[in-house]
């Protein structure tokens, strides 16, 4: 048997488009066990997932088997969803590097970053969540022509991150669809000062400065019309002493960075969601310094 424990994660972080990731201690779960026959069960119950054509975990572990030329064996998968879905927290990511742990440790297979690149990207383009869900922490990724490069950056623990999960759902697909394709100049030079910003006031811990370092040009003045009462969501967190606000991933959860004040930050941005007639949930998150960890029943 082996065990499977991948973070939620919360990408871009205000101006890191495409580049800044987290990984936040909210965790999906795999098992994997030899069988007679292929079996999946899901919990919660979940019966898109239990069929294997749709859940991405297995799709993954097939491919990987077909790269080798072998055909997956029969198991049984018990998968624990904890993430919400489609709610831009990295629940596809965790599927996806979970399927690449499995299937490497299943062929007794060295798994190398180039491989995890090659075989992620097929299923999800974006670094910035795959990155933190595998490895944990803070990370910022480049997609560079001759492969991703990274830095994990050690992430400060007195912060957290409280989330505001609507119960809407939205597509990484659909919520890229809202963005133009060209941008202004001093659009690109407004992130690049912020995204700068941001790692800078980490480093110094001038937390003050998040507030400013979380602002964007690029995808979130497109995103938030998806998202409703997004600005009094903010406003709300902001008020409540929230250090930065933004959408986490591609939507529609939002999250809030805090070094205190955790609950009446969530209660009051939840507030603001319900008087559009929107329910959600609140998590309140510590950073995840590990990233996935594959364990099997020996250890
Ligand atoms: N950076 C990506 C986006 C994260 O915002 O679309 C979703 O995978």
């Amino acid at each position: 048997m082996i065990k499977i424990k991948v973070p939620a994660t919360t990408a871009n972080l205000g101006a890191g488009f495409d580049t800044f990731g987290l990984a936040l201690s909210l965790y999906n779960e795999f098992f994997i066990e030899e069988s007679h026959r292929f079996t999946i069960e899901t919990n919660p119950k979940d019966r898109f997932l239990e069929n294997p054509e749709n859940n991405l975990f297995i799709k993954v572990l097939k491919h990987i088997y077909s790269r080798e030329n072998k055909k997956l064996p029969p198991l049984h998968i018990r998968q624990i969803t904890n993430i919400p879905v489609a709610r831009g927290l990295g629940s596809s990511a965790t599927a996806i590097t979970a399927g690449i742990l499995a299937g490497f440790y299943l062929l007794d297979k060295p798994l190398t970053e180039e491989e995890f690149f090659d075989i992620a990207y097929r299923f999800e383009p974006h670094p910035d969540n795959l990155l933190p869900s595998w490895k944990g922490n803070f990370i910022t990724a480049v997609k560079h022509e001759k492969g991703t490069v990274y830095q994990q950056i050690d992430f400060p623990t007195d912060i957290k991150a409280v989330v505001l999960t609507p119960e809407i759902k939205l597509s990484t697909q659909e919520a890229r669809q809202v963005l133009p394709k060209q941008i202004p100049l001093e659009d690109a030079v407004f992130n690049i000062q912020r995204a700068s910003l941001f790692i800078s006031a980490l480093m110094n811990k001038n937390y003050k400065l998040l507030k400013i370092a979380m602002e964007d040009k690029l995808h979130q003045p497109y995103r938030k019309k998806l998202i409703p009462c997004f600005d009094n969501i903010v406003q709300n967190g902001y008020e409540e002493g929230a250090l930065g606000v933004s959408i986490s991933g591609a939507g529609t959860s939002i999250v809030a960075l805090a070094t205190e004040n955790f609950e009446n930050i969530g209660k009051q941005m939840l507030k603001a969601l319900n008087k559009c007639k929107i329910k959600g949930n609140i998590y309140t998150l510590n950073i995840d310094k590990k990233g996935a960890i594959l364990q099997t029943a020996n250890t």
